[in-house]
């Protein structure tokens, strides 16, 4: 049938009819928050991050508070980053029980219901900022692999309901799903960061968590941008490995990317909104270039591609206006 028995502008007539066809939803419980616990802070101390207006680092005390009015807002869930106080080659402070991503995450557990996630890497515990371990200046696979088991048991056993690893070396996922499996910690659960690209977005983030490499860059474990078959390969890999979750990051220029990770392996998909996303939106915001109607629009993509998840720094807005 077609114009004029078929008239599509019957359904778009107005605020009720367009609200009952909307295609996709967002809600809640989609959208896991990052969040940065700087051992550095104490009592209700916070830091501004300039690079990301309006998000802070926290001390331990200050993001149990700040998770605390968020679940009530109708958070579900977080992701949790450190800040550790002491940087080494092997970056021992990632997978000290006393840690501060560990003290966190029991007194996070003690004190909220909510679904904690960990970032599971050594950039941020590392004196080079290299996700991995380094052998003449280059990031040695195998060997990383030991370590990333060790962050990634010592936040299971601190009580991390996911650990997210997201440092990219070959066969991480079945590396910690053996450790994790071997120790008790069968339960836990693994959200990969399965397709993560060498992107130029994650700069403000590297500024939140001092985690940039202090030479040369992530293009021997990240993913080249121009690269869709092997983000594929990436995913179908860490699935058979036992990931439970998988995540395309960044997600905006990689809307393809989720899309075809969500049609060819029906998995729960995570997508990051990563904080250069974050960022270059809020920038136009505050410059009167765009409103703030572009932020939902911009979430909405990301679903529509075919994400479950949103890990989001706008995670917060959208609980006051969801
Ligand atoms: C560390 C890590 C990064 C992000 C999450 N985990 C940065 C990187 O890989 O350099 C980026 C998150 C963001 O930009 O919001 N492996
Ligand atoms: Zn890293």
């Amino acid at each position: 049938m077609e114009f004029p028995t078929t008239r599509l502008r019957r359904l778009r007539k107005n605020p009720q009819i367009r609200k009952i066809i909307r295609e996709t939803k967002l809600n809640k419980e989609d959208f896991v928050y990052p969040m940065f616990v700087n051992e550095n802070l104490k009592n209700n101390e916070t830091e501004e991050i300039e690079t990301m207006p309006g998000e802070k680092r926290f001390s331990i005390e200050g993001i149990v508070n700040y998770a605390k009015i968020l679940e009530e807002k109708g958070l579900c869930s977080i992701l949790l980053f450190g800040l550790p106080l002491i940087k080494d080659e092997y970056a021992s402070s990632a997978y000290d029980p006393q840690g501060i991503v560990q003290k966190t995450v029991k007194q996070l557990k003690k004190e909220t219901n909510l679904l904690v996630m960990t970032d599971v890497c050594m950039c941020q515990y590392t004196n080079h900022g290299h996700c991995g371990i380094l052998e003449e200046n280059l990031v040695k696979n195998d060997m990383t692999l030991k370590y990333l088991s060790k962050i990634a048991l010592s936040h299971a056993k601190s009580g991390a309901d996911v650990v997210a690893p997201s440092d990219m070396m070959d066969g991480r996922i079945g590396e910690i799903r053996e450790t994790l499996d071997n120790n008790n910690q069968e339960d836990t659960i693994i959200m990969s960061y399965a397709a993560k690209y060498a992107s130029s977005y994650y700069a403000p983030f590297r500024d939140a968590a001092g985690s940039a490499p202090l030479f040369g860059d992530r293009k021997s474990y990240q993913m080249d941008s121009a690269n869709i078959q092997e983000a594929l390969r990436e995913v179908k890999l860490d699935i058979s490995e036992g990931a439970d979750i998988i995540m395309v990051k960044p997600a905006l220029a990689y809307l393809d990317v989720i899309k075809s990770v969500k049609d060819k392996f029906q998995m729960p998909t995570a997508a990051y909104n990563v904080s250069g996303e974050f960022s270059m939106i809020k920038a136009g915001i505050e410059a009167g270039y765009l409103t703030e109607d572009s932020i939902v629009e911009t979430l909405l993509s990301i679903k529509r591609a075919g994400s479950d998840l949103l890990i989001s720094h706008f995670t917060p807005y959208m609980l006051d206006i969801l």
